[in-house]
């Protein structure tokens, strides 16, 4: 078989972000730019990261597709690892409701909310789920992202909950972009335990959590830790029976009210504790002592006009942050990556290199991968980015605005 070998030469940053675990605090500053750097790529992993000199010194051009990257920055293309991007149908009435004063919670706590996408959803048929979230990931695609974490938590029930797992295991295929899988069984109360929160925690231990393990459908297992919905005591429970099933823990920690999920993550040695928009400063000194990820969604702060996570005060304190979208139809309908790195720098104070390693090998520490993706290291995956302009810095500064022009994957090249 025909070897397929890719050369990016004379890009005017190849920015590396080497390594192969999180970055933690300070280490979240260093990016590794190469100027005039080329990537070299055989059957899809990256062989050869240097100056293009030092490329072209070790290889035979002749061998190679070429493309020229003079006046274009390549960087690892961008993990999203938090994103709820399998639903059915929409929920703009609520979003109208919030402009005029609602709260996210009172709504829910009105039958709206998860519990709304979760009817539509139990209604919608697997081709409908799969045909959204194909769109939806192509439009990841356009801005970059590679490799995207999904959860379920739109079923609240095993059939539903066991279908949105295997629509994204469809779609890991159907689609370049890499699909990782996380349960989300304990995303809200449904309606058929109203009231009896612990007792939905026992039927998913008893009925759910053992098949998704069984058909091997979920890397990881999440939690909605969150006053009204699941308390630090049901979700450590939940979290440690998911952990003998052989799920990772993630959770969403201290969101609207600050609970010490992140306390928890820490303590459970979650790989990520996700949104920490009200963690404390015990939970933030935990989360920094820990190799739990703090994956910080600013694009749902924005959306839901609540103040954003200390992102600063985070990484000063030694805290491994990673970036990621949140799409989802309630709390936060985007999955803009331009939009979400300016948030980060603009409202939470992250330079531009703490967003790129937080997009890259923080997001793939965060999804479990840092070994495989996250950077342009030699035989890891070959999926990267190639921007319109000369440097990383560009992706802050242009406000708003896609600048990827194309995204690799796997070492073939995709055009938004
Ligand atoms: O991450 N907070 C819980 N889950 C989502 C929102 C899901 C929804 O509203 O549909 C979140 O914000
Ligand atoms: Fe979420």
């Amino acid at each position: 078989m025909k070897m397929e070998k890719l050369l990016i030469r004379n890009a005017s940053q190849v920015v590396t972000c080497s390594g192969f675990a999180a970055k933690k605090g300070k280490e979240m500053s260093d990016v590794g730019v190469i100027e005039d750097g080329a990537v070299a790529i055989m059957d899809g992993r990256i062989i050869h990261v240097g100056t293009t000199r030092e490329v072209l010194s070790v290889i035979n051009e002749d061998e190679y597709s070429v493309i020229d990257a003079t006046g274009k920055a390549l960087l690892p293309g961008f993990v999203d690892s938090h994103t709820h991007f399998v639903f059915a149908g929409y929920r703009e009435e609520e979003f109208s409701w919030r402009l005029r004063g609602d709260s996210y919670m009172s709504i829910m706590e009105r039958g709206g909310g998860i519990v709304n996408t979760m009817k539509a959803t139990r209604e919608s048929s697997f081709r409908n789920l799969r045909d959204r979230g194909y769109d939806r990931l192509l439009d990841m695609m356009k801005m970059g992202v590679t490799t995207v974490e999904g959860k379920s938590g739109y079923g609240l029930d095993l059939n539903t909950e066991l279908m949105q797992l295997e629509v994204m295991k469809e779609l890991d295929k159907a689609v370049p972009i890499d699909v990782v899988t996380t349960f989300l069984g304990a995303h809200a109360i449904p309606p058929e335990y109203k009231g009896k929160s612990g007792n939905y925690i026992d039927y998913i231990i008893a009925e759910v959590l053992p098949v998704v393990a069984e058909e091997k459908l979920a890397t990881f297992c999440d939690v909605f830790c969150e006053k009204g919905v699941f308390s630090v005591e049901q979700s450590e429970r939940l979290l440690r029976a998911a952990e003998m099933f052989g799920m990772k823990p993630k959770l969403h920690a201290d969101e609207i009210v600050s609970l010490g999920g992140a306390e928890l993550a820490a303590k459970l040695n979650a790989t990520s504790a996700d949104h920490l928009l009200q963690a404390s400063d015990e939970g933030i000194r935990r989360l920094a002592e820990s190799n739990t990820v703090a994956t910080l969604l600013p694009l749902t702060a924005f959306s839901l006009h609540e103040p954003y996570a200390r992102g600063r005060e985070m990484i000063d304190a030694g805290c491994a942050v990673a970036l990621a979208s949140d799409l989802n139809p309630g709390s936060c309908f985007s999955c803009s990556i331009p939009m979400l790195i300016a948030l980060a720098c603009i409202y939470m104070k992250l330079t531009p290199e703490e967003a790129v390693t937080a997009l890259t090998i923080n997001g793939a520490a965060a999804v479990g991968r840092a070994d495989t993706i996250g950077s342009l290291d030699v035989g890891k995956k070959a999926d990267m980015i190639l921007l319109r302009y000369p440097s990383y810095k560009f992706l802050p500064y242009h406000i708003g605005m896609n600048i990827v022009e194309k995204t690799i994957k796997n070492g073939k090249t995709y055009h938004p």
